[in-house]
């Protein structure tokens, strides 16, 4: 989605902004472009396409400058065209650009009466107007700052703005309401970005603007005022950071990266939430967030983190005994909460910056709910403003495919429900420590299905040309099927549907027929039984069953057209072991395919937009 990155300092200002762009591609993006300023003459280049296409346009260019801000858009309002590509330059005479990540909701009312007072508009955005209306504001104030105070008091929505102008040529001005930005700091130098990973090869200090300030970046001094207009104190954060994330490190792409690395992930949280067999969560007041009292979890996530809600719910209901309930974030928002008294809300989020979930743990606290989050990026806005967190300490995950941070956050869940089921008496000490036994095992289990990632490409290599799939699982494996199916068609664009496999008579059963590969998540939990008799229905339809199953299971190997094993584990670990073959079986189709699987078409990694 949209980001910001911003310079001021004396190193060769095209570059700074360009490598700054390219570590926020990630995030997925549709054109970019930069605008500097030299000499307090402002310049502004714009492509639509890959970054590399603005950097080749540029190297033509000798660009100087001193300061300048860069963006890659995302789509909103308006296609994706150089004139609706930011930065967006306005002014009356003197030039003002302006890049901005958010929506503005009331622009339309705004750009109507700008128009009326005579003011140009060039594109579709929604963004256009933050550069009209502080050109509007600084005929009748003084200074670029009480312009921009008063584009601010008129602005609805969400936004982070980095503006700079030949009005006051030596510094880039800031602001931000419910979307991130973060101010590097360096030595004679300093940045800007609503993305760490766009700076933190320059500066690990940086400091967090919160909403509803003003940042006054200048080459050597940053200046932050509240909302009411003083200079205020700021924290500055020294961030830990490990370059080799950012890197393919021999993998061809980071989504397969980040699957291999998942065996040394789930080492990685075990340290850090296991110690001689028991579970704990010292971070966490337990009184702040009421935990040994809840009676109701409320989960509230999007897409993947959903799925792993789903599972979390299964978890707690099973092992703590205490009623959950699970909600798409987008949808809480708008639901009317009531509030049982000793309810708590979770929140779950690999970014901790999107938007709908961010909005609902807000919503949640002014309705005095506590939020206890599962948050991967530390420091992200959900970490910031959650009344608990538990880091599910996957590292950074650049494939917008989420795959590390979903186990990771299956882990985290499976961690903490245990861990309530123990403190609150619900599991015996043997039944929590063989548990614990048995998920420290989980690192070993993973190994050994990477190592048939082979078998996986060949199944692949057999299906690839199907244009839909259907992916059926029960129990804690009902989201399973739901995130398989998910991790396929936003990858691979095949549209694929996961379902409950007791649903299928109910409908989605017509779709099978003799072309339709069915994925059918069937390891040897509980509901084994049911869902045998779920895939004899897809047979008895002539379906394809590609079925994934428990090491050493021969009944299944009778009537699967494709079978890729699990290691044997219990019922709680499945989620976790197949989870992998279906990463591998949608990223070998995807690129079979030929598609860009680390940034999918219309795809973002961090959604902070509503
Ligand atoms: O950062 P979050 O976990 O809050 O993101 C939620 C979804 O946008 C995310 O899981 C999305 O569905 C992924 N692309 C799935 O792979």
């Amino acid at each position: 989605m949209c980001g910001i990155v911003g310079y001021i300092g004396d190193r060769d200002i095209s570059s700074v902004l360009i490598v700054g762009l390219e570590r926020l591609s990630y995030r997925g993006y549709d054109s970019a472009g930069i605008a500097t300023l030299s000499e307090s003459e402002l310049s502004c280049w714009k492509k639509t396409g890959k970054i590399h296409e603005l950097s080749r346009f540029i190297d033509k260019l000798s660009i100087k400058g001193q300061l300048g801000i860069g963006h890659t858009r995302w789509a909103t309002h308006g296609p994706t065209t150089e004139i609706n590509a930011h930065p967006h330059v306005c002014g009356n005479g003197k030039k003002i650009a302006i890049v901005h990540n958010g929506i503005i909701e009331n622009y339309a009312s705004i750009k109507s009466d700008l128009q009326k007072k005579g003011y140009i508009f060039r594109s579709q955005t929604d963004s256009e107007v933050i550069g009209h209306l502080i050109a509007y504001y600084y005929k009748t104030e003084d200074s670029l700052l009480s312009a921009i105070k008063q584009c601010i008091s008129k602005l609805q929505g969400t936004y982070s703005v980095a503006v700079i102008s030949e009005l006051d040529p030596n510094k880039i001005i800031c602001f931000r309401k419910g979307s991130p930005l973060i101010i590097g700091l360096g030595s004679n130098e300093n940045f800007v970005s609503s993305d760490i990973n766009s700076i933190i090869n320059h500066t690990k200090d940086v400091v967090y603007l919160e909403d509803s300030q003003i940042a006054i970046i200048e080459k050597s001094t940053v200046d932050i005022l509240n909302e009411s207009g003083k200079s205020v104190d700021f924290k500055v954060n020294h961030v830990e950071w490990d370059p080799n994330t950012s890197e393919k490190s021999g993998y061809d792409h980071f989504m397969l990266k980040e699957i291999y690395e998942q065996p040394h992930v789930i080492r990685k949280i075990l340290s850090k939430y296991v110690s001689n067999n028991t579970i704990q969560f010292n971070h966490i007041d337990n009184s702040k967030i009421g935990l040994d009292s809840v009676r109701r979890f409320i989960i509230q996530a999007c897409g993947t983190s959903w799925h792993s809600g789903l599972i979390g719910k299964y978890y707690i209901e099973k092992y703590a005994r205490i009623l959950t309930e699970v909600d798409i974030s987008s949808e809480f928002r708008y639901r009317q909460m009531i509030s049982h008294g000793n309810d708590l809300v979770l929140a779950i989020s690999q970014s901790g910056e999107t938007a709908d979930t961010l909005a609902c743990l807000r919503e949640a606290k002014s309705k005095f709910f506590k939020v206890l989050s599962f948050v991967n990026v530390k420091n992200s806005s959900i970490d910031r403003e959650s009344d608990g967190v538990i880091y599910s300490y996957s590292g950074q995950e650049i494939g917008v495919a989420s795959t590390k941070n979903y186990l990771s956050q299956l882990l985290c869940m499976f961690l903490f429900s245990i861990y309530l089921g123990q403190t609150r008496g619900i599991l015996s000490d043997k039944e929590y420590s063989d548990m614990i036994t048995s998920v420290n095992r989980l690192p070993e289990y993973l190994e050994k299905i990477l190592q048939n990632a082979d078998k996986i490409k060949t199944i692949s290599d057999k299906y690839y040309l199907s244009r839909e799939f259907l992916f059926i699982g029960r129990g804690y494996n009902y989201p399973s099927a739901l995130e398989g199916a998910l991790k396929l068609k936003e990858i691979s664009y095949i549209h694929a549907t996961g379902y409950a496999a007791g649903e299928l008579k109910h409908g989605p059963i017509a779709l099978i027929d003799s072309k339709l590969p069915v994925v059918c998540v069937c390891p040897q939990t509980e509901t084994y039984d049911k869902m045998i008799s779920n895939i004899h229905e897809v047979i008895s339809r002539k379906g394809k069953t590609i079925i994934i199953a428990t090491e050493g299971d021969t009944r299944v190997k009778e009537f699967s057209d494709d079978i890729i094993y699990v290691p044997k584990a219990p019922d709680y670990l499945t989620p976790m072991l197949v989870s992998i073959p279906m990463q591998l079986l949608a990223y070998y189709i995807a690129i079979n395919l030929d598609c860009d699987v680390d940034q999918p078409r219309n795809l973002a990694k961090s959604v902070t937009v509503e």
